[in-house]
């Protein structure tokens, strides 16, 4: 049975774009919907432009999570989606709407993780003087960047790096390591990916 995918952006969509052009052929799942917290989120055109069916739920017009995730069902009821995947979606979702959705729901994180939840992963591990960083596909629970992990890719530190040469090098690997963890999820099979 062909999985519907449902993708959460908040910014420019380089992760959305990557897991659907990759829900394609014999792949497993495909894309039913990309959701945006903002209506200016650049990843909504390029969404549009694939051909996926986009919504917004803008966040700043609810004056609670609760309502705002409430709006948030509402927008992903039409589209049955079977799973969710966060792609640089910034909002916090509480443990209800985590828990609706349990086993179902994914998101990457620009760390390897268990190193560094939370925000400035890139200058954490700079600050650390860490060799190796890299990027996590895991299961969303209700504890921040903590579900079980899906799979993990590494990339090297190098001297001359700033947070933003490391961003970079990292985008690139949640580029390749995002649809791989997908393809394997969809198909039923949680064993985690490993980049390389
Ligand atoms: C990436 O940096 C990713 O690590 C984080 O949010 C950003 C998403 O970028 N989760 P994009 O919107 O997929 O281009």
């Amino acid at each position: 049975m062909t999985r519907r995918v449902a993708i959460l952006i908040s910014g420019g969509g380089s992760n959305m774009v990557r897991l659907v052009e990759s829900m394609a052929g014999d792949h497993p799942a495909r894309p039913v919907l990309v959701l945006s917290n903002r209506p200016g989120a650049g990843g909504l055109a390029r969404a549009e432009a694939l051909g996926v069916p986009t919504a917004v739920v803008d966040h700043t017009r609810f004056p609670d999570r609760e309502s705002f995730e409430a709006a948030l069902d509402a927008a992903l009821a039409p589209a049955r989606p079977d799973i969710l995947c966060l792609a640089g979606f910034m909002r916090v979702l509480s443990e209800g709407f985590v828990g609706r959705w349990a086993g179902r729901i994914l998101n990457i994180h620009p760390s390897l993780l268990p190193k560094y939840r939370g925000l400035d992963t890139h200058a954490r591990a700079l600050a650390a003087g860490d060799e190796a960083h890299g990027c996590t596909v895991h299961e969303v629970t209700a504890a921040l960047d903590d579900g079980p992990i899906l799979g993990q890719a590494r990339v090297p530190v190098e001297p001359d790096d700033t947070p933003g040469t490391l961003a970079t090098r990292v985008l690139a690997a949640e580029h390749r390591l995002y649809p791989a963890v997908l393809r394997r999820f969809a198909a039923g099979d949680t064993t985690p990916v490993r980049l390389p």
